[in-house]
């Protein structure tokens, strides 16, 4: 392998250093106008809130922003980003998770929708404002996700109202002078298979049913969050997104009938689907090591990459310049910890010190979940748009770090 969405890797390498993430533009793009499209052409009025925390640089947002998205922030940071990226407030919404009053202030300064976490939140948020609209994030009882991790529904996640509290959540919005509603579910992550889509539609708008019959009126929009999976390795099946749609918007006009709820706007909340394939991870081999197994240690690690350490989550590996995989090895960071590793027993070619290893598909939660962890600094990142590179997050630098440290420390 020796090109990055048609790019000599070696020359952004020379040019920024490693460790560094490459973006393509184009290819944000088209995952973006791709998913729009596919659910468009079922149900014309769907909004693709792009999930701010899977990729947050402000570049990204941009793209976005011109493309006509929405989004979907979980913290006053990426409301802000939102804001200088250029999206105006009615694209703006808001999923936080335990919200504290100043996540809520942040959200209401923004004017962007509210989707509630539990019914603990609308009181937190009535005790400084009253909103017009609001949802609340439904646990629906059943989750799914590519692992353990990443599940986000069903009893075991700390999100959202529980389904058999729903129509006590809505009533006490409703009897504290709220008018307006959607509701709202994210189940899992990375999710594959296209009638799990349409099996938690049919759930969430089962309990819709109840709760706005209830409340006497309809939702303004059913927010079915984001999960849409891509395959990481060439053994996967990718999502069929053509299928996804149709199952999804057949099941929402079905149920939207069955329960009087109208013709609700239909939210969908993309982060990996539209940024994962859009990244590369280039990184430098350190250092080589013939122990018990063979390892090659490479300048990024789980503070640059965290996906394989948190969760076993496996990307692909190539060497740059290099085809011919010799013996199995484990590709390994430099951080002090033994889960610091992105493969075990992979087959790659022969590394030597000062070869570019490159990881695919790390555009969504690779930079956003980046730490400082062993004093290591952030790695830069650089947006390729039509052949063309450019900075658009500088590396961090040790001044960054101490900045920190109170003056007279
Ligand atoms: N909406 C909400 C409210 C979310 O919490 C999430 C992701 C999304 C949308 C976007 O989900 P996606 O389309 O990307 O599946 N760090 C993990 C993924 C955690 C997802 C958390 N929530 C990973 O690296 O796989």
């Amino acid at each position: 392998m020796n090109k990055i969405f048609n790019f000599d890797a070696n020359k952004l390498v020379e040019k920024y250093g490693t460790p560094l993430y490459v973006y393509n533009k184009e290819t944000i793009i088209d995952n973006y106008q791709k998913l729009k499209s596919s659910f468009q052409k079922y149900y014309p009025k769907t909004d693709v809130h792009y999930a701010v925390k899977a990729n947050t640089n402000l570049a990204i947002l941009k793209i976005l922003e011109e493309e006509g998205a929405s989004v979907d922030c979980s913290s006053p940071f990426e409301l802000l980003t939102s804001e200088k990226a250029g999206f105006t407030s009615e694209k703006i919404m808001y999923t936080g998770n335990y919200e504290s009053i100043s996540d809520l202030e942040a959200a209401v300064k923004s004017k962007a929708t509210i989707n509630l976490d539990d019914i603990s939140s609308l009181k937190r948020l009535l005790s400084f404002h009253l909103p017009e609209r609001i949802s609340f994030r439904i646990n629906p009882g059943i989750g799914r996700g590519g692992f353990e991790g990443i599940v986000t529904g069903g009893t075991d996640a700390k999100f959202g109202v529980p389904y058999e509290d729903a129509s006590k959540a809505y009533k006490l919005a409703q009897i504290n002078g709220i008018k307006r509603f959607g509701i709202h579910m994210m189940t899992g992550s990375n999710n594959l298979e296209p009638y799990y889509f349409a099996e938690i539609v049919d759930k969430l708008l089962t309990i819709a049913g109840k709760v706005f019959e209830q409340l006497g009126t309809q939702p303004e929009y059913v927010d079915i969050g984001g999960g849409f999976g891509i395959p990481y390795h060439d053994e996967e099946i990718p999502l069929n997104l053509e299928l996804t749609a149709q199952l999804v918007s057949e099941e929402f006009r079905e149920k939207c009938k069955k329960y009087n709820l109208g013709s609700p706007r239909l939210k969908i909340e993309p982060g990996r689907y539209i940024a994962a394939n859009a990244g590369y991870l280039l990184s430098k081999v350190t250092g080589t090591k013939s122990s018990y197994k063979k390892f090659v240690g490479i300048d990024s690690g789980m503070n640059t990459l965290l996906r394989p350490a948190l969760y076993g989550a496996s990307h692909q590996h190539f060497i740059l310049g290099k085809d011919t995989a010799t013996e199995p090895v484990n590709l390994c960071g430099r951080i002090c910890e033994n889960s610091d590793i992105f493969a075990k027993h992979i087959y790659l070619p022969e590394a030597e010190l000062g070869d570019i290893v490159i990881t695919k598909d790390a555009g969504a939660y690779g930079y956003a979940m980046a730490s400082n962890y062993n004093g290591r600094l952030r790695p830069a990142e650089v947006l390729i748009d039509q052949g063309r590179d450019k900075l658009i997050r500088k590396r961090e630098t040790l001044k960054n770090l101490f900045n920190l440290y109170p003056e007279d420390l």
